[in-house]
């Protein structure tokens, strides 16, 4: 969909934003003459009072240019903030994208509120069509172009342009998790960061060979059952001079089947997505290189398969961590965290962070503890997560701090090897936590993002900017961290 802005534009459709308990607006008042009172009718016949998320579509007269007008609820002007606008722009392309008309001009008074609708706009239009060979005409949306009509269309462009690099990263993100895991695995994830250094980014692939020599024995386990090589993705944006980088850290393990821990069958399929982590990393990698943050920032992914084999890991088997740490595997099925161990412990060795950030789909428990509204934050430092919890209510993609502490790491303890990689079933995702801080050097500032729940969403509950079945979770979360508390 091609998005502009303009100070008045001709459309197949024309939408407003009506307030709450108001009439219509000034903007609307010509488009209302013209089809003699059609939209003050609506207004009043129908049960519409601009509550937010309400709409009214008002068919106009044969003559008219404009075929249909829209009213959108904009609820309290009062209490309108960026993602309200978001929403708007969100709730009409929902309603209107396979409507028939191919063009539709919203008109909004401010210039950065206009940028809003249309990044809104942008995130409800993502489709993933790849695989659909039987599609009809009917099934397509017909919607091509928006126009937001705005006072100042060039100040509307220049705060649009940093708000879509990042729905660029949330599309990657998005698309990354939807392709199946017989095309998007290991090795063809890899690939596909490679593409990246088109975008100005400093790509590093690490195979099997080099992560042998490396003693990532945690990592190299997980992927041990796959016919799949092993991969650990480094990308690198630099557009801070000379300073330490900021590191994102992303679990990429492109199918869990549990390994020799198999996992039930039903709704396996989802564990396509389990590669959630490493998918908001390259999306704010890609973010960021659009928008050509003024940070050092690195992102490194580690991508594996986990499958049941003759080759594969099995419970009660010791691995040797890069860090030199030993784990006793008691279960194959908790193996982002032994992903993770080996890639954290590469960030620390190769550069030296001013924080890291790890993002992973780790825990089935997080989900239970808080459902799909806010990803789990864990940190070992309270100025880093108020930060992410800050920059999560800007971005919309917000997270929730989680306990540590010395009695839950304990439940980590094992017979035979330093660590075991469970806890038990109490705590799942804090003793997976557990887990990743005694791979994080004291002095680093740490946070974990369990996003289990958030990297997918069942049903109803989804935002109308959520279209898809991965809501893409990480990029505008990261990219909004990274502005607000890095780039001077
Ligand atoms: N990838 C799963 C976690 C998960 C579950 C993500 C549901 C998204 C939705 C992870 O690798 C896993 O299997 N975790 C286990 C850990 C357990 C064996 C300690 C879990 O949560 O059951
Ligand atoms: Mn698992
Ligand atoms: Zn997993």
């Amino acid at each position: 969909m091609k998005i502009s802005f303009k100070s008045s534009a001709d459309a197949d459709i024309q939408a407003f934003i009506v307030d709450e308990a108001a009439g219509l607006p000034e903007v609307a008042k010509s488009l209302d003459e013209a089809s003699g009172g059609l939209l003050a009718e609506a207004l009043s016949a129908e049960r519409f009072t601009g509550k937010l998320g309400q709409h009214a579509i008002v068919v106009m007269p044969k003559s008219a240019e404009t075929r249909r007008a829209v009213l959108m609820g904009g609820g309290k002007p009062g209490d309108r903030k960026p993602a309200t606008y978001e929403r708007i722009g969100a709730e009409l392309i929902k309603s209107q994208a396979m409507s028939g008309f191919k063009s539709l001009a919203v008109n909004v008074d401010d210039a950065s509120d206009a940028a809003s609708v249309a990044t809104g706009a942008k995130l409800a239009a993502y489709r993933f069509d790849t695989y659909r060979t039987k599609m009809k005409d009917e099934q397509k949306p017909s919607l091509t172009d928006l126009v937001v009509v705005t006072d100042k269309p060039k100040q509307a462009d220049d705060a649009f342009e940093p708000l879509d690099a990042e729905t660029a990263g949330t599309y990657l993100a998005r698309d990354l998790m939807n392709e199946p895991p017989n095309i998007l695995h290991p090795e063809s994830f890899a690939e596909r960061v490679k593409d990246l250094h088109l975008e100005g980014l400093e790509i590093e692939v690490l195979g099997e060979k080099k992560m042998n020599e490396l003693g990532m024995g945690s990592l190299l386990g997980v992927g041990q059952g796959s016919v799949r090589e092993s991969q650990l993705a480094i990308m690198k944006w630099n557009g801070g001079g000379s300073e330490d980088p900021v590191c994102l850290v992303g679990k990429g393990v492109c199918f869990d089947t549990g390994g020799i821990s198999l996992k039930p069958g039903p709704q396996m399929e989802d564990m396509k997505g389990d590669m959630g982590g490493a998918a908001a990393v390259t999306g704010a990698m890609l973010a960021l290189a659009r928008r050509k943050a003024k940070a050092n920032v690195v992102g490194l992914i580690g991508l594996v398969e986990n499958m049941p084999d003759g080759n594969a890991q099995r419970p009660g088997d010791i691995v040797t961590s890069a860090s030199g740490q030993t784990i006793e595997i008691q279960n194959t099925d908790a193996e982002g965290r032994l992903v993770l161990a080996d890639v954290l412990w590469y960030a620390q060795e190769h550069f030296k962070p001013r924080a890291i950030v790890d993002l992973a789909t780790l825990t089935g428990a997080i989900v239970i503890s808080l459902g799909h509204e806010h990803a789990g934050l864990f940190s070992n430092n309270d100025e880093l997560a108020g930060a992410l919890s800050k920059a999560g209510e800007t971005s919309g993609e917000s997270v929730w701090r989680m306990p540590l502490g010395d009695t839950y790491d304990g439940l980590l303890k094992s017979r035979f090897a330093d660590m075991r990689n469970i806890g038990g079933r109490a705590a799942g995702s804090i003793t997976a936590a557990q887990f990743l801080q005694r791979f994080v050097n004291k002095d680093v500032a740490w946070a974990h993002l369990d996003i289990a729940g958030v990297a997918w969403k069942e049903g109803n509950s989804k935002p109308a900017t959520d279209p898809s079945w991965p809501s893409g979770f990480g990029p505008r979360l990261l990219s909004r961290w990274i502005a607000e508390n890095y780039e001077g």
